[in-house]
Order: C-alpha cells, then structure tokens, then sequence
C-alpha cells in the first residue's frame, strides 16, 4: 500500500483547479490552514490525514483508523471475495471500505489482525528491514525436534523468492505444540518453514505483531478499535510475560 505524501501547492492546484502561480498567492495571503494553522509555505508536505482548509471550505479532513480483529479460521483476508466471508465484513466501521490490511492471515489461520487506513503506518510494520516480529503459537501434527531451534534461526532458503528467511525463533512448549516469531511475512511463512521437516501446521494464531498482542477478551470474530498507545505498541520491541 502507497502512502499518500505529497506538497501542498500540488495538492491545492489539484484540488482548486489553479495554476501553481494562483496558488502561490492564494497561500502568500494566508488563505490556507494546515492542521489549524496559517501555512505559508508551498514544499509543505502533506499527507491523506493532514486537515486542510481554504477560507471557510474544508477540503480534507481524513481521520486515521486502525481496528485490531480476532480473525477467525474460515474467513478470508481479503477485503472482497465471491467464496467465503471475509475480514471486512465482521467489522463495523463507517470508513471500513477505506481500510487496508496489515499482513494477511491464511484462510485457516486465526489471531490478531491489523486493519488500518494509514498506508504510512501499515507499511511500517510489514517492511522486513524493519524486524518487526509476528508471533504464533502453533500446533504440529508430529513431535518437535529440538534441532529445529537452530534452523529456525538460521533461516531457511525460499526458492521461489529467492530469499534467505531473516532469524526466526522457535520456543517449543509442547511436544507438538510452539511459539514461533518470525520478523517478515512471506506467503505460508510458518507451514513452509514446518514443511522442511515434513512436519505439517495443524492450527495456527497470531498472538502479536511487535509490542501489541491480541487483546484477551476479543472473541474470535470481534473486533476494535486500537488506543493510541497502542498503535505506536505495535511498532515497539515486545515486552512478554505471558499469552
Ligand atoms: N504463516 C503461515 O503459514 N500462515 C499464516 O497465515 C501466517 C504465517
């Protein structure tokens, strides 16, 4: 998803139908405010949630929404589909046909996922060079051997990207049962990476993206809107004690 920065002249000459040079004197009289105040300056940049005025018209004023969903198995990730249900319809959001979503979850795989409207924040958190780890706890059909650790961490060579995976933990906490966090969100990520020990995911849910877990008290198919603290959360290094 593109994040929608851009200057301010540009943007005023789009949306008044002026050329550069009217719009130069339209903001040299202080005609518009940004964000409340007089702005002056035509490099400005701006981006879909900055609130722009000319004189008494208002001509953005876009609010970030960002929405935390415990996913369900058998609902898709996806923001429209002839088959099954998808995420967006268990939300109910005035702005939710605006919304976007922050690394999808297979169609058999639950737990948290993000939602939002800020391309800008959404891009953030799924940038691999930003290491934002994605936890999962995750239910083998067969015993886990100890030697996975070390090949978790390692990484493993995905042909068809040609990519090696970035350092991946795995805590096992069951003899088929394991906490894995990985830092980037390849297609089938966590079964490709059992499938190398030809150990098939028989349940997967995301408990976390960075410092944000899935809140406790959602049930599977509900959802809400996240606190402000948290939006920055799920940016941050994350702080266990349990899940
Ligand atoms: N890895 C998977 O294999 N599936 C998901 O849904 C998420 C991570």
């Amino acid at each position: 998803m593109k994040s929608k920065r851009s200057r301010l002249d540009r943007y005023l000459a789009k949306e008044l139908v002026q050329p550069k040079k009217v719009i130069r004197q339209i903001l040299l009289q202080g005609r518009v405010k940004l964000d409340g105040e007089v702005c002056k300056d035509m490099d400005k940049l701006i981006d879909e949630f900055s609130h722009i005025k000319f004189d008494e018209q208002v001509l953005q004023s876009l609010q970030p929404v960002y929405i935390m969903l415990h996913k369900p198995v058998g609902v898709v990730s996806a923001t429209k589909d002839l088959q099954h249900k998808t995420v967006l319809d268990l939300i109910d959001h005035p702005q939710k046909n605006e919304l976007h979503i922050v690394g999808r979850l297979d169609l058999n795989t639950s737990g948290l996922l993000l939602l939002t409207n800020d391309s800008r924040w959404s891009n953030k958190l799924m940038q691999p060079e930003n290491k934002i780890p994605k936890r999962y706890r995750v239910q083998l059909a067969n015993p886990i051997h100890p030697d996975y650790i070390e090949s978790f961490a390692k990484g493993f060579y995905f042909e068809y990207e040609q990519i090696t995976t970035l350092p991946a933990q795995l805590e096992i906490i069951a003899e088929r049962e394991a906490i894995v966090s990985i830092q980037e969100g390849k297609y089938h990520q966590v079964k490709r990476m059992f499938g190398r020990f030809r150990n098939p995911v028989v349940a997967l849910h995301r408990l976390s993206v960075g410092g944000l877990s899935l809140d406790n008290s959602l049930e599977a198919g509900e959802s809400r809107m996240l606190m402000p603290n948290e939006v920055f959360m799920a940016l941050e290094e994350p702080k266990w004690s349990e899940d």
